[in-house]
């Protein structure tokens, strides 16, 4: 069984793909506020990126997968964003990763097949009014998802899914009417809002070995969104 990392499994897509992974490979997940038990296959660890360092993690094995799971949504118009709620932002979607993939690096070196999973948002390729702070901070990530792919072939794939709206804690304060409900389906092409267990399998094939030739990719997973 593949040993998994899963920052952020507590809550929304993070809770899905560790409930899927944990099938097929062995998984430890963290939490931040969400505290979970202990299940088959799943330890959890309590672990906020800002606060605490890897260290507090404690892994000493080898890892096949590290998933990278917080991010936020905080929409209003770019000169309302003040300079720390911009830093704040930037710390919990790039910095926290990178503190995550510079620390656990060594532990997916020499693994057949070890990878990386990162979450952008369908607004770092898309122009959408408000969204500068998700902007910023996910097209970063898009960038570092190539160039990261780059420096760690062929040992470490590194790939992102850029989501549109999902049903998750994450963005309940845009889904908690039935007329935002609708609203928000109704711009999609596809008409629904995403679901995060359909993330969790696009997630659990891209770790697997069908996906060794896969790397420095961001996938729309959008309901066509992006480009329709
Ligand atoms: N939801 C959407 O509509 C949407 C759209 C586009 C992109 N995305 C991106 O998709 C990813 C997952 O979103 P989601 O909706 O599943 O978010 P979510 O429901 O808020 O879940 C985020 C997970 O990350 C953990 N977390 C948050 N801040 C943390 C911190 N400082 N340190 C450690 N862990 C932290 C949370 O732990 P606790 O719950 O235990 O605090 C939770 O397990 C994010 O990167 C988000 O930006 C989401």
């Amino acid at each position: 069984m593949k040993k998994i990392l899963i920052i952020g499994g507590s809550s929304g897509v993070g809770e899905a793909i560790t409930k899927k992974v944990a099938a097929n490979n062995n998984v430890i997940a963290t939490y931040r506020n969400n505290f979970k038990e202990n299940t088959e296959n799943i330890e959890y660890k309590e672990f906020d990126v800002i606060e605490n360092q890897p260290e507090k993690l404690e892994i000493d094995g080898p890892l096949d997968s590290i998933i990278y799971c917080p991010g936020t949504i905080n929409l209003k118009p770019f000169h309302r964003f003040s300079e720390q709620e911009l830093i704040d932002d930037f710390k919990i979607n790039v910095i926290g990763f990178l503190k995550i993939l510079s620390f656990f690096k060594k532990n997916l070196l020499n693994r057949e097949n070890a990878s990386v999973i990162l979450f952008s948002s369908i607004a770092a390729q898309k122009g959408i009014p408000f969204h500068t702070q998700v902007a910023c901070s996910k097209g970063a990530i898009e960038a570092l998802t190539r160039t990261l792919a780059a420096e760690l072939a062929p040992k470490i794939r590194v790939n992102a899914i850029a989501p549109s709206l999902l049903n998750t804690p994450l963005s309940t304060k845009f889904l908690n009417t039935e007329k935002k409900i609708d609203a928000n389906k109704d711009r999609h092409p596809m008409k629904e809002i995403g679901d995060p267990n359909d993330i969790a399998t696009l997630v659990d094939f891209l770790i697997n070995n069908q996906a060794k030739w896969m790397t420095g990719q961001v996938i729309n997973f959008d309901g066509g969104l992006s480009t329709l």
